[in-house]
């Protein structure tokens, strides 16, 4: 059995017509229903109905379907990944989310050209599950995301664990009452949360916080991004749980309070092919490794998976 059986017997299983799955592969129908059949005599079981009009597939041919299909992707994802890491010109595409423009991003990519001006750089902002797609699809080689996806393709490397901190407007009671907030001082609040979609998001680990330990946020509005979110509690909208970072983005409208839990946190991911071992990447984690050790920002031992 090879690639090519799998896709000739994916396609007479999705057209269950053997005369429109030919004229789909741009093949005669007789070398078709000849590979199907010697398939069918390879597994020593029947895949089709043969006498039922329509064609069904039997509950073996609807097994394999599900696993012959799952096989050509996974083929399809390993050639595209594979051209993109033996790629000859030296390039690397950044795929990150926009909250971790506010934290290290812009100097790692900074000092990363400067220290590599041979290879061409290039971002793009997507969501983690995007990041995730592209990965495989090759059309990047690195993201930078706040999920932890789980793909048996991708490898992550947590590369630090961000404290969340509140957005409040300015004069907001709660930003004179104290210097520390907890989570259920916030209670009584519009929660502004990001990004609406798609989910799972930033906005879930902020429900999540308040989830996990029995308490029910007040009125949640949700908005496109953080951005939106900032303008909004500037507008006096309401609060925003917002990652520590965000801080440096100074605004004279909004007051950033600390929040009392070290255990409140967001994760900052890198995501990488997993078994892509190619000399940009290794440069990248080193680079950044050796840029948190500079800013005394290392929080967490680095955890891979
Ligand atoms: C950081 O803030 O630690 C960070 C942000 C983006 C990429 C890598 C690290």
């Amino acid at each position: 059995m090879d690639l090519r059986h799998l896709r000739y017997f994916v396609a007479v299983a999705e057209e269950l017509n053997f005369t429109r799955a030919a004229e789909r592969l741009h093949i005669a129908q007789p070398p078709l229903s000849r590979q199907i059949q010697q398939l069918e005599e390879g597994l020593g079981v029947q895949l089709f109905e043969r006498n039922a009009r329509p064609l069904k597939l039997t509950e073996a041919g609807r097994f394999f379907y599900a696993h012959a299909q799952q096989l050509l992707a996974q083929a399809a994802e390993l050639e595209s990944m594979t051209r993109r890491v033996g790629q000859i010109e030296r390039k690397m595409s950044l795929g990150f989310v926009g909250s971790t423009l506010y934290g290290m991003l812009p100097k790692i990519i900074r000092r990363f050209r400067a220290e590599h001006p041979q290879i061409e750089l290039s971002l793009v902002e997507m969501t983690t599950m995007d990041q995730i797609a592209a990965l495989k699809q090759g059309t990047i080689d690195v993201g930078f995301g706040r999920i932890r996806h789980e793909d048996p393709n991708v490898r992550r490397v947590v590369l630090r664990e961000e404290r969340m901190i509140v957005a409040l407007p300015v004069g907001h009671p709660l930003s004179l009452a104290k210097p520390v907030l907890a989570l259920h001082d916030l209670l009584g609040e519009t929660l502004i949360i990001f990004p609406k979609a798609p989910r799972p998001s930033y906005a879930d680990q902020v429900l999540a916080a308040f989830h996990d330990r029995a308490l029910q946020p007040g009125r949640i509005h949700e908005a496109r991004e953080l951005q939106i979110a900032l303008g909004l509690v500037a507008a006096g909208e309401g609060i925003s749980i917002v990652p520590s970072s965000v801080h440096g983005l100074k605004r004279d409208d909004i007051s950033y309070r600390e929040l009392d839990d070290p255990n409140l946190v967001s994760p900052i991911i890198m995501s990488m092919r997993r078994l892509d071992e190619t000399e940009e990447i290794s440069a990248l984690l080193d680079m950044i490794y050796r840029l948190y050790e500079e800013e005394k920002l290392v929080f967490l031992p680095p955890s891979q998976d």
